[in-house]
């Protein structure tokens, strides 16, 4: 990136000229035809806040609290997998970026780096599981886990199966040799590699083959009392899921459609997230993702109920273009945008944008 990008939607565009264009398809793409893809950005684009006026704020206070973790900003990144795909340094680059900017990591399962090794960078991190078929897979990264003083575990419920991602089938897209889940006992297994013959997607089967199949809220009752760390709940999009996720005793819920790459039809988070507060009534916290692009995009969330936001592709994107300076890009544009929408909505930090008046722009109305 020459230039400094000024918008997370110029980070978006450079992304997408660095990539090989099987790897941009994976990484932007959505299930099916997309719809629940375009609904996440439409859905912040309908949302419209009204400003306060003479509050006396200049320096809004953007930290928050997430899950029992501190954070400069009520943002943290979400879980991606294979972080190597769009650089080298992966996960180790993103956590030092993270960790600059004081906001936490969600990293996933299936990372690229090991867990000893992101852990080492030394910033805020959480932990995402995946229903593995193999238990003592998953008592061996929870434990690993805690011992390397991860904040949290986030178990995704939405996945699997695994959604029909058909860009990646009509790619036939594979991993490259140098890209494995590093955390897995058995990493190369079932993965077909670039220059394999077949038709569909690699990490469609690949997810599909080490992912158990049925996960249930008996399965959420096992992981609650088998770690100590706070709980997180993430695909969540019904009100009542989100109660049950309190009666299994989760910390937070994620109200997500996993960045449109799922069930296509499912409502944008934002959209699902007020239902969701109401029903749960602040017995727990709540996150929400799904196209945030903007500092606004954030501070609508807030006042719909969220108590922070996770972070997606753009921070992919920030990846492929520059390494750890191409994430703190992203970061840091996304800090100031949201500590400016903040001042001109007269909040004096992110509590204070629950008490925002809140408007649903239909554009579709005829004049
Ligand atoms: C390339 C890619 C890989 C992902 N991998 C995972 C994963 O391993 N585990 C998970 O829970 N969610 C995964 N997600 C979903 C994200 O955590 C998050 O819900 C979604 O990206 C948010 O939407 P956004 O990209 O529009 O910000 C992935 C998303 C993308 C785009």
């Amino acid at each position: 990136m020459p230039v400094r990008p000024l918008t997370i939607g110029e980070v978006e565009q450079a992304a997408e000229a660095a990539l090989p264009p099987e790897t941009w398809d994976f990484v932007s793409g959505g299930s099916d035809a997309e719809v629940t893809l375009r609904a996440n950005r439409a859905a912040f684009d309908r949302i419209a806040l009204t400003p306060r006026v003479l509050t006396g704020v200049t320096a809004p206070d953007t930290s928050a609290r997430l899950a029992g973790t501190d954070s400069t900003l009520p943002m943290a990144v979400a879980p991606i997998a294979y972080h190597r795909l769009y650089h080298p340094d992966g996960e180790l680059a993103v956590a030092r970026a993270a960790k600059t900017l004081g906001v936490p990591l969600t990293v996933a399962t299936l990372s690229s780096h090991r867990l000893e090794d992101i852990a080492a960078v030394g910033g805020p991190l959480w932990f995402q599981l995946y229903w593995l078929r193999d238990r003592g897979q998953i008592v061996d990264l929870l434990r690993r886990a805690e011992a390397l003083d991860f904040r949290c575990v986030m178990l995704t419920v939405d996945c699997p199966p695994y959604g029909r991602r058909l860009r990646d089938v009509r790619n036939g897209f594979r991993l490259p040799h140098d890209v494995v889940a590093a955390n897995l006992a058995d990493p190369h297994r079932h993965v077909a590699r670039a220059g394999e013959p077949g038709a569909a997607s690699a990490i469609a089967s690949h997810t599909d083959a080490i992912m158990h199949p049925a996960l249930s809220w008996r399965d959420v009752a096992w992981v609650r009392e088998n770690t100590r760390l706070p709980l997180v709940l993430k695909g969540v999009l019904d009100p009542r899921d989100a109660v049950l996720a309190v009666e299994h005793g989760a910390d937070a819920v994620v109200v997500s459609n996993h960045g449109g790459r799922q069930f296509d039809g499912a409502p944008a988070g934002v959209a699902a997230l007020p239902a969701v507060a109401e029903a749960v009534a602040g017995r727990c916290e709540l996150l929400v993702d799904g196209g945030v692009r903007h500092g606004t995009d954030v501070l609508k969330a807030l006042a719909l109920g969220a108590d922070g936001v996770l972070l997606g592709r753009p921070v992919m994107w920030g990846l492929a273009t520059d390494g750890e300076r191409g994430v703190e890009t992203v970061l840091t544009i996304l800090r100031e945008e949201f500590t400016h929408a903040l001042a001109l909505t007269g909040c004096a930090g992110p509590a204070a944008a629950r008490d925002l008046r809140v408007t649903h722009v239909r554009e579709d109305r005829p004049c």
